[in-house]
């Protein structure tokens, strides 16, 4: 589908990782774009340059966006949609007490922007919402000469520009086929195939997107668990397994469990759409069981290396973010281990590149400061200069060279030459190289 090349008038509500990097993006794909928020702070910040996010590249065209004059940071929404054909509505939708996702902040959008919109606009839910939320916010709008549509984000924290720029899909939701094109047009020198749609069909297509991948991965889990006590090498069964065209060898890797500010929250709601409906979605029950036995697994392993005893021993973990590439902790495995490290009387002492110490934990300054006097070194996060740290200095440092290998970052024969007993997951057991 091919759609002819326009600038839009555009505003972004909210300024978190899936705003800014909407703005930014659509800013450099030619469109007017003012970004809002309430926070401000935050709008302040943004004024002066500075990202509120770790994200490769948003910087860049965020600068380059406000000196072309066609990116601008805005506290309130009242006062900038008057202009605006499309409000993105990019606020987030945190989990609720009950498991479902907390609509609030989206409600509250709505209400402050209802009565300012231009005749003819379009507003676009790109949060993560529940099936139906489109019409709601239609409903609360009361505006008969407004559309809704949604048009949900795929975009991975890290590579969150790459993703928005070069995406696999473009789904749009909506039953105004006007309204459709409108969001369609946005996407002009996007490479990708859109898929229009109902509004609650693409609602269902984001969590059942992100609750896939996270079944992908707790299958991927399971196959570690079960490799590392048969003798197989979970890594490579899942690169054959993947070589299947379809079944594909993205997020079959293995790890300590998935976490993040998506795949926790989505897949909770997932179920809770499904309850509503009368249907026990018990496969995504069975997934979210496999994630938490994950993780329980890794505290199991870092005691077993510790000799069978937890309290009284000292961990040192290297990352806390729930993947490489942010500073996020939100619903880390990384934290959930040291929790649990923790609770069974353990001394844990950490360093991240970008995240922060959680409470309780020695803040080291770097993996070699963590490593000091550990009984057991413990690798959560998969960052690439971990991998680069010598295994010869990291053997001087420790009282004990054993390590678990969560993300099979390290060089095995490295660190078994260096007299290291491993873990390594997917693996299994690896004792060091007798000379
Ligand atoms: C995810 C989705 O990928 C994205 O499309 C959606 O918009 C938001 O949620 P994100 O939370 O940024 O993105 O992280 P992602 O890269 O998907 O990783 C999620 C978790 O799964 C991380 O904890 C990661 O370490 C883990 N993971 C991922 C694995 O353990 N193995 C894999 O093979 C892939």
């Amino acid at each position: 589908m091919h759609f002819v090349k326009s600038s839009v008038n555009v505003a972004v509500i909210g300024t978190g990782y899936v705003g800014l990097t909407t703005g930014a993006c659509l800013a450099s794909l030619g469109h007017d774009v003012v970004c809002v928020d309430v926070d401000e702070r935050k709008i302040e910040q943004l004024r002066a340059g500075h990202m509120p996010i770790m994200e490769a590249g948003l910087e860049e065209l965020v600068q380059a966006g406000v000196a072309a004059g066609r990116l601008r940071f805005v506290v309130g929404a009242a006062g900038v949609v008057g202009d605006r054909r499309v409000v993105m509505m990019c606020v987030p939708t945190p989990q609720a007490a009950d498991g479902s996702a907390n609509l609030s902040y989206l409600m509250a959008a709505t209400a402050e922007i209802k009565d300012h919109l231009a005749p003819g606009a379009v507003v676009v839910n790109k949060s993560t919402v529940p099936v139906g939320t489109a019409e709601r916010v239609a409903q609360a709008l009361g505006r008969a000469d407004v559309a809704v549509a949604s048009n949900p984000e795929f975009l991975r924290e890290g590579t969150a520009v790459a993703d928005f720029l070069g995406p696999d899909r473009i789904v749009i939701g909506s039953a105004d086929p006007a309204a459709a094109r409108v969001v369609a047009g946005l996407y002009g020198g996007v490479e990708a195939p859109v898929m229009l749609v109902d509004a609650r069909t693409a609602e269902l297509i984001k969590y059942a997107s992100n609750a896939f991948l996270a079944t992908k991965i707790s299958f991927a889990n399971s196959i570690s668990a079960i490799s590392e006590e048969l003798g197989a090498n979970a890594h490579d069964v899942l690169a054959g397994v993947g070589a299947d065209s379809r079944i594909g060898p993205q997020f079959l890797q293995p790890g300590p469990g998935w976490g993040g500010s998506c795949f926790p929250k989505d897949t909770q709601a997932l179920m809770g759409l499904a309850a509503s409906v009368g249907y026990e979605f018990e496969l995504m029950q069975a997934v979210v069981r496999a994630n938490a036995a994950q993780t329980e697994r890794m505290v199991e392993l870092v005691r077993r290396l510790a000799g069978g005893r937890l309290a009284g021993a000292r961990v040192a973990v290297w990352g806390l973010s729930f993947k490489a590439g942010t500073d996020d902790t939100r619903e880390s495995p990384a934290l959930r281990v040291i929790a649990a490290l923790l609770a069974a009387g353990a001394t844990v002492a950490a360093y991240d590149p970008a995240a922060s110490a959680p409470a309780g934990v020695i803040a080291a300054a770097s993996a070699l400061e963590a490593a000091d006097g550990a009984d057991v070194l413990a690798v959560l996060t998969e960052w690439p200069e971990f991998a680069a740290v010598s295994p010869a200095e990291v053997a001087q440092r420790l009282a004990h060279r054993r390590v678990l290998d969560t993300r099979r970052l390290l060089d095995a024969e490295a660190y078994t030459g260096f007299g290291f007993t491993m873990h390594i997951v997917g693996v299994g057991h690896l004792d060091h190289k007798r000379s």
